[in-house]
């Protein structure tokens, strides 16, 4: 397994690889790994010759009072997992690596950006387009691997990937979660037992929420108010949005019937944890 640190060993070992003509995947991620990273670079290991991960806490998509600083940053453990998985190389830059004294360019994708995390987390997703394109012009990967939870991103980044004609398939993987339901998240970590236990709420609210749609209702009003009535059922934790959106544009959508996405991002204490089902 390849472990480089710098753009230039990276780009030409990505660019030999292609030029052999094996077909590249890559997994970007933050580390602090878990079961739904492994199952990204499964899913890629499936379809693709030769799988890449970056590992790289990217400064520009946290706000000035987020935990970029505390983020869990675990890179021996994390290269153990990648390795036992067969993963081909990893890309590990430093903050200076990605951007260097003097970097003042982004990638924005208008409107879309602004809505559910993206409205909570102002310039949250402004820098995960940036570091995504980065990722994408340095490895020119065949396919990308990302996670469903984060649906908001997965809609931010397709649109960026049409937008400007990356030539790669964006590939979105489902939620994996624990036995009882709770949503796999390096910012689970940061949970107490109490909180753990807590934070079951977002999935309980989800599991109602889709009950109520198997049971017939539409409005999406109906289905906020029912998820709501869940939380209610745990006080402590704070509900940061819930919301009944267009998985595409993320904006609500009055009912469900032509398909929706249901997210939630509730505070749990101090971590802030999202989740999301598609109806
Ligand atoms: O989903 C994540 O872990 C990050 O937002 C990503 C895509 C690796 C960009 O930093």
């Amino acid at each position: 397994m390849l472990i480089f640190k710098t753009i230039a060993e990276t780009q030409s070992a990505c660019a030999q690889l292609r030029g052999e003509g094996r077909i590249l995947g890559l997994v970007p991620t933050m580390g602090a790994l878990h079961e739904g990273h492994l199952s990204l670079v499964r899913a890629a290991r499936a379809v693709c010759d030769v799988v890449a991960v970056s590992i790289f806490v990217n400064p520009t998509q946290f706000g000035p009072t987020e935990d970029f600083s505390k983020y869990p940053r675990t890179f021996e453990d994390d290269c153990a997992l990648l390795k036992q998985e067969g993963v081909d190389l990893i890309f590990a830059p430093t903050v200076d690596e990605m951007y260097p004294a003097g970097a003042s360019t982004f990638v924005l994708v208008e409107g879309v950006s602004d809505r559910l995390d993206g409205a909570s987390r102002p310039g949250h997703f402004r820098g995960v387009t940036t570091v995504v394109s980065k990722l994408f012009h340095i490895t020119k990967p065949h396919k990308a691997f990302f996670g469903q939870k984060d649906a908001a991103q997965v809609a931010v980044l397709r649109k960026m990937v049409r937008d400007l004609n990356f030539p790669l398939q964006l590939v979105v993987c489902p939620i994996v979660r624990e036995s009882d339901g709770l949503a796999l998240n390096s910012r689970n970590r940061y949970l107490s037992p109490e909180e753990r236990q807590k934070a079951l709420v977002l999935h309980r609210a989800l599991e109602k929420v889709k009950d109520a749609g198997a049971g017939g209702e539409t409005s999406a009003q109906k289905l906020v108010a029912a998820a709501r009535d869940v939380f209610a059922e745990e006080p402590s934790v704070r509900v940061d949005y819930i919301a009944v959106v267009d998985p595409d544009t993320l904006e609500e959508v009055p009912d469900v019937r032509s398909g929706a996405l249901v997210a939630v991002a509730a505070f749990v204490g101090t971590t802030r944890l999202i989740d999301n089902i598609v109806l």
